[in-house]
């Protein structure tokens, strides 16, 4: 049989081999085997054929691009602290910032790239002169397509080779290459944190510009051993981080909480059937984006739609009625409610657990029971209702009376009305006529005033509306 060395092969050959190897998760000598069985057997009888060697990755290689959100590259040192650098790739994805990780080899031995690449939802990178690492993302990319390193847990080791500049592995190389802001989460031990080698090497660090947080003081992992050198909790560097890709904003509505529902919801009949609406969430979208760029903390909840999240904003995404509900609940106390869903006034009681079946009985009969209305809910709640609640009015005929009876018979403080019927375009559409519903002072004659805008597209209505309630609110109290 005759013998093949890769190794002998021209470079031009070599690399492209590589680049094959890499693209499918094999060993360039595995790769070579897929090639010459496919030409000896057929494709048919390697595509039907797991590939042999693959190392198990999370179900995608590379994230999808994610626009708008902030990214994060998180290094993971080496010490008995890495385990909760997992918890912090959940407490940094809660707060809508994209997460990519880096290993180094000691970090291996306490946590797993895959644990850590399955959380994050994208490989967890651990090797500079690996052809994977290079070709999905290359320890340049890794240092500069982000927009904050975190260091967690910074090992003593670790950071002694960051002040020297050293770069022998990825971790290091990205930490060198970098030109983004560095948060560093010291953990070792305190005899190690108060040694003078140490604080001379983040004295330097802190010099070159580098940010800390910690270490926090308290039991060590070792037996009776206490003091300063635990790593911080991982939501005290998740706000940490979170300060630093976000600093405060000065926009009007800058220190003020908003939540805004949008979307249709979604009510299953069974498995695979649901109610629906034709809500596209455009007007809800629009008004969470000019409420983030007001310089709002802004927290959306969505029904299923089409749409990108907006930029600077938490999104949280729901199906049903009843679940926009606990959501909303969930993110009280909150300085302003908009609540721009169309939410299914009904759902079905008797929804089946298993696909309903067509029978000759004739047609299934459909319950339905009123959902909870959102809106009125918080209007009324007795503690944390939101200082200012909007609620929209979707109507086809008798606008301005039928709108004027919901703000009343909901209890929220103004209603944007705007008409739906099919003639309008406004369900699904880009523009959008509204009419502003808001009840008048006690003493004053009317007592619910209303304010007609003209027609407009839907960012025009909502930077308009922002811009309303930034003027009603005035400046938060510091
Ligand atoms: N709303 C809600 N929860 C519901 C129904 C509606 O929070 N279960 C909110 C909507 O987000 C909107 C307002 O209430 O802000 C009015 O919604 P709309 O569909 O116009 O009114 P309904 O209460 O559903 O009344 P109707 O369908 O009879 O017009």
């Amino acid at each position: 049989m005759a013998s093949l060395t890769v190794r002998k092969l021209d470079e031009a050959l070599k690399a492209s081999l590589r680049l094959r190897a890499a693209r499918a998760g094999r060993s360039v000598e595995d790769e070579v085997r897929m090639i010459l069985r496919e030409a000896t057997e057929g494709p048919e009888a390697v595509s039907a054929s797991p590939a042999r060697n693959a190392i198990p990755q999370p179900h995608r290689s590379r994230a999808p691009e994610v626009k708008g959100l902030p990214r994060v590259t998180l290094i993971i040192g080496g010490g008995i602290a890495a385990y909760k650098a997992l918890d912090l790739i959940r407490r940094l994805k809660e707060r809508g910032i994209h997460v990519r990780c880096v290993m180094t080899r000691a970090a291996q031995q306490f946590v797993t790239p895959l644990t850590a690449g399955a959380l994050a939802d994208e490989r967890c990178y651990t090797d500079l002169f690996d052809a994977q690492s290079e070709f999905d993302a290359g320890h340049i990319r890794l240092a500069r397509d982000t927009d904050l390193i975190i260091v967690a847990p910074a090992t003593a080791d670790l950071m002694a080779k960051m002040a020297q500049g050293q770069a022998d592995d990825l971790a290091t190389a990205i930490l060198l290459a970098t030109n983004r802001p560095v948060l560093v989460a010291p953990a070792m031990n305190p005899l190690m944190w108060a040694n003078p080698a140490t604080k001379r090497n983040v004295a330097q660090l802190a010099r070159d510009g580098v940010s800390f947080i910690g270490p926090n003081s308290g039991e060590m992992a070792e037996a009776n051993e206490a003091g300063v050198g635990r790593m911080s909790e991982p939501t005290e560097i998740a706000i940490a981080a979170e300060a630093m890709l976000r600093p405060p904003h000065t926009g009007p509505l800058a220190g003020r909480r908003i939540l805004i529902t949008a979307g249709p919801t979604h009510e299953p009949i069974d498995p695979v059937r649901y109610i629906a609406n034709r809500s596209s969430g455009k007007q809800g979208y629009a008004i969470a984006a000019s409420a983030a760029d007001a310089g709002a903390d802004v927290t959306l909840i969505s029904g299923p739609v089409d749409l990108d999240d907006p930029a600077g904003v938490r999104v949280i995404r729901v199906e049903s009625a009843r679940d926009m509900l606990a959501q909303v609940e969930a993110a009280l106390p909150v300085d302003i409610a908009i609540f721009a869903a169309a939410v299914a006034d009904w759902r079905v009681a008797n929804a089946g657990e298993q696909k309903i079946k067509k029978t000759s009985s004739g047609m299934p009969p459909l319950q339905l029971v009123e959902n909870p209305d959102i809106l009125a809910t918080i209007s009324k709640r007795q503690q944390n209702r939101p200082q200012l609640v909007i609620g929209f009015a979707a109507e086809t005929q008798n606008l301005i009376q039928n709108a004027t009876s919901k703000l009343k018979r909901k209890g929220c403080d103004w209603i944007v009305a705007n008409d739906v019927s099919p003639a309008s375009g406004v369900m699904g559409g880009d523009r959008n006529t509204v009419h502003i519903l808001t009840r008048g002072k006690a003493e004053a004659a009317v007592d619910v005033a209303v304010d007609s805008w003209p027609v407009m597209t839907k960012e025009e209505v909502a930077d308009a509306l922002i811009a309303k309630i930034a003027e009603t609110m005035g400046q938060p109290t510091p």
